[in-house]
């Protein structure tokens, strides 16, 4: 595995492939890799020639308050997960590299639907943060296709919103969630769950899982359903964020006479805030 720290190398390197006819497959990530992650790169395989990823903890999608400086970078062990799983270039550059006019006056892209609620209603700023950077990743690897995974729906949909809008010539598929045995979906954030909380940190998925269970039978009172749902979850220990059955497509509150719903859910432990969604097609 080739691994670049600057911009010039990377694009002179890719050009090189893609005049050999190569295409190019893109998995950005920020680093803490898991089996979640892997699995994107092997999935970005199966389609490319050429398999990217990079690892960059992007400051511009973290709060003021959030877990930037925290977040866990795990370089070392990363390069080696990603050589066991065949991955072709890793782009590695620091925040000088990605903002060379600092992070004040980066221009910004702001996709101004589904951004503000759910994650953007309570991580101001975090979607734009999101946007800015993947279009930057986006300008400098140039790829066919690139693949995020769906634990993060709301920014999956996001992103495919701006790809639409801004006619990006790139193909977003969607990765699968993987879970721990007991549904618990795999996050770089799950190193900060307590050894205490750990046994019942799944109840996130239990009850995004109960409740699709409840609209599979038939059930419509989506806000009844969210607030049963909320009070499991509070009953488990943890502080709930959002709990939402939400049009898949828009992400706006389900009708119901919606065929494809997704109920997103985020909630905090002591040290980590997790977030799952669960998809139910009627
Ligand atoms: O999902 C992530 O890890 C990040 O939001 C991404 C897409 C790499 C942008 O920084």
């Amino acid at each position: 595995m080739q691994i670049f720290h600057h911009i010039a190398s990377l694009r002179d390197a890719l050009k090189t492939e893609r005049l050999a006819g190569k295409r190019i497959g893109f998995v950005p990530t920020m680093g803490n890799l898991h089996a979640a992650h892997i699995e994107l790169v092997k999935q970005a395989q199966q389609t490319n020639d050429i398999v990217v990823c990079s690892i960059f903890v992007n400051g511009l999608q973290f709060g003021l308050n959030e877990d930037w400086d925290k977040y866990p970078r795990t370089f070392e062990a990363d390069c080696q997960r990603l050589r066991d799983a065949g991955c072709d270039f890793l782009f590695h550059p620091d925040d000088r590299e990605m903002y060379p006019n600092g992070m004040d006056t980066q221009t910004r892209v702001i996709c101004p639907t589904m951004t503000d609620v759910l994650c953007g209603a309570s991580r101001p700023g975090h979607f734009e943060g999101v946007t800015t950077v993947v279009t930057k990743l986006f300008n400098i690897v140039q790829p066919d296709e690139a693949v995020f995974g769906v634990k993060d729906f709301q920014q999956l949909a996001v992103i495919r919103r701006m790809v639409e809008d801004l006619c990006m010539p790139v193909q977003i598929t969607a990765g699968t969630i993987h879970r721990e045995a007991d549904g618990l979906a795999m996050s770089s954030r799950n190193g900060f769950i307590t050894p205490e909380e750990r046994p019942r940190a799944n109840q996130l998925n239990k009850s995004l899982n109960w409740v699709a269970g409840q609209i599979r039978d038939g059930r419509r009172d989506f806000e009844l359903l969210e607030s049963e749902a909320r009070a499991q979850i509070e009953a488990a220990g943890f502080r709930v964020d959002y709990l939402t059955v939400s049009d898949s497509r828009t992400l706006n509150p389900a009708a119901v006479d919606d065929t494809e719903i997704t109920i997103l859910g985020a909630m905090y432990t002591s040290g980590a805030r997790l977030i799952d969604n669960v998809s139910v097609e009627l």
